[in-house]
């Protein structure tokens, strides 16, 4: 029997009794299957035998499995009833195991290199950094960025160019706001996309227009009378296509002709995983692309730490809107995420966690087309989701709810649509996994459930 056990953290016992419960109540065990021997099971969980005697003897005594005396332990031939209570969790209670994307492994956040950078920026800042109150953010984080996005990213950058803000939420809204200002109406945004833009837009003042995307990404042809652009070319999100070169001297041939702005939406440049990456677009044209970064998928979104860098003619509107915004962002957490930069705490995290979601994403590919292969996988060059393209005739929110009814969350691609969809051309059904977002012991099992979840819905 191959059982997917996850060791789980420092509650080894507890979480294995768990997962054996869960196997059998799903029928993934069945009654009367033959367990593996506690010596093999141990072996290959890494974890002391007397664990998994002390395992089984628990469940054997609940009545999920039955042994005998110096005999083999199996599958009780009936289960204990499930208990009382609702079986799903309530509306608005998180499920168990999350593959939504939009966020990495929290887990996996280096609290205590963090705590030490904390330490030592404060230690060394004198009272005047902590009394400032400039909108641009502090020098000691320009400088770090300017060397780091230079050198990691390809970006044409001086410190004096950028601003700090509240992650890129809050850069793309203060951005709309000072385009709006300089007399902006219309702002192209990518046909799939982060949720939210629109609205933000809107509420500046702008009208969005969709731009459609291919498989060489947004197709930039279509930019047309639009002030500005916002664009996710290291990595379209959620379409997961990399921006064709070609696309790229087009949109800022566009930018030039119309003097219009190109925001680089960068959520994700440094995972990429089978080549270099690919650099940012802002280096080709940077009076004309507004290149924003982010701490929310190296680090945590919790940080609501990110970067503009902008054309000089947009640094002062755009500081001025920071300041009208909520004047600043916290200088603690700015001295420290510098002192994480420039001590290199920062590119190790980055090298650490690309390994590790590379890993994820190597075994995302390999169970679908191994075990489910009529579900494509695509967008898995880069970045911390990829999309699952489903067969016609599976729809998005039947698989969701299943899923759900497993204790799995999952997204469809639907939710990413900006507007209705062109005509002539409904959604095809799709599923955007974001691999990072659960803990390492989790994620092999969240990896389970989706594939049992998508052969049950293939079997109708
Ligand atoms: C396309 C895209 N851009 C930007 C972000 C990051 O937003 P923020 O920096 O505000 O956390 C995300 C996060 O999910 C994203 O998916």
């Amino acid at each position: 029997v191959d059982l997917h056990l996850d060791r789980a953290g420092s509650r080894v016992r507890a979480t294995l009794e768990d997962q054996l419960r869960e196997a059998v109540r799903s029928g993934r065990l069945r009654p009367g299957w033959r367990l593996p021997s506690s010596r093999s099971l141990a072996a290959e969980l890494g974890v002391a035998r007397n664990t998994v005697v002390e395992v089984y003897g628990q469940l054997t005594a609940e009545g999920w499995l039955v042994a005998r005396q110096g005999s083999v332990t199996r599958v009780a031939g009936q289960v204990p009833a499930a208990p009382a209570g609702p079986a799903l969790p309530g509306p608005g209670q998180p499920l168990r195991y999350d593959l939504r994307p939009g966020a990495p492994d929290a887990a996996a956040f280096p609290r205590s290199r963090w705590l030490a950078a904390a330490r030592r920026a404060l230690t060394a800042a004198p009272a005047e950094a902590l009394a400032d109150t400039s909108p641009l953010g502090r020098p000691e984080l320009h400088q770090a960025l300017t060397g780091y996005l230079a050198r990691a990213r390809g970006v044409r950058v001086s410190p004096d160019r950028i601003v700090i803000c509240s992650g890129f939420t809050q850069g793309f809204g203060l951005l709309c706001q000072a385009l709006a200002a300089r007399g902006a109406r219309t702002l192209a945004v990518e046909r799939y996309g982060l949720p939210g833009l629109d609205e933000t837009a809107t509420a500046h003042g702008l009208r969005t227009v969709a731009l459609p995307a291919d498989g060489s990404g947004a197709v930039t042809a279509r930019l047309g009378a639009a002030d500005a652009a916002v664009l996710t070319p290291a990595h379209q999100f959620p379409l997961g296509t990399v921006l064709a070169p070609g696309r790229r001297t087009e949109a800022i041939a566009w930018a030039s002709r119309r003097n219009a702005v190109l925001i680089e939406d960068d959520y994700d440049g440094e995972y990429r995983y089978d080549r270099q990456p690919v650099g940012a677009m802002q280096a080709l044209a940077p009076d004309l692309v507004v290149y924003a970064g982010t701490a929310s998928k190296s680090l945590i979104p919790g940080l609501r730490l990110g970067w503009l860098v902008l054309p000089a003619q947009l640094v002062a509107e755009v500081g001025a809107a920071k300041a009208q915004a909520d004047r600043q962002s916290s200088t603690l957490d700015q001295l420290t995420l510098a002192e994480f930069i420039a001590s290199g705490g920062y590119d190790r995290q980055v090298r650490r966690t690309r390994l590790a979601y590379r890993r994820r994403r190597d075994q995302l590919t390999e169970a679908v087309a191994r075990r489910v292969p009529a579900v494509r996988v695509t967008g898995v060059a880069a970045g911390l989701h990829a999309l699952l393209e489903l067969p016609p005739g599976l729809d998005e929110d039947e698989v969701i709810a299943r899923a759900a009814r497993r204790d799995l969350a999952l997204e469809g691609l639907r939710g990413y649509r900006v507007g209705r969809p062109a005509a002539g051309h409904p959604d095809a059904p799709a599923l955007v996994i974001g691999y990072a977002r659960p803990p390492e012991h989790a994620f092999g099992l969240a990896l389970d459930r989706l594939i049992e979840v998508l052969t049950d819905a293939l079997r109708g």
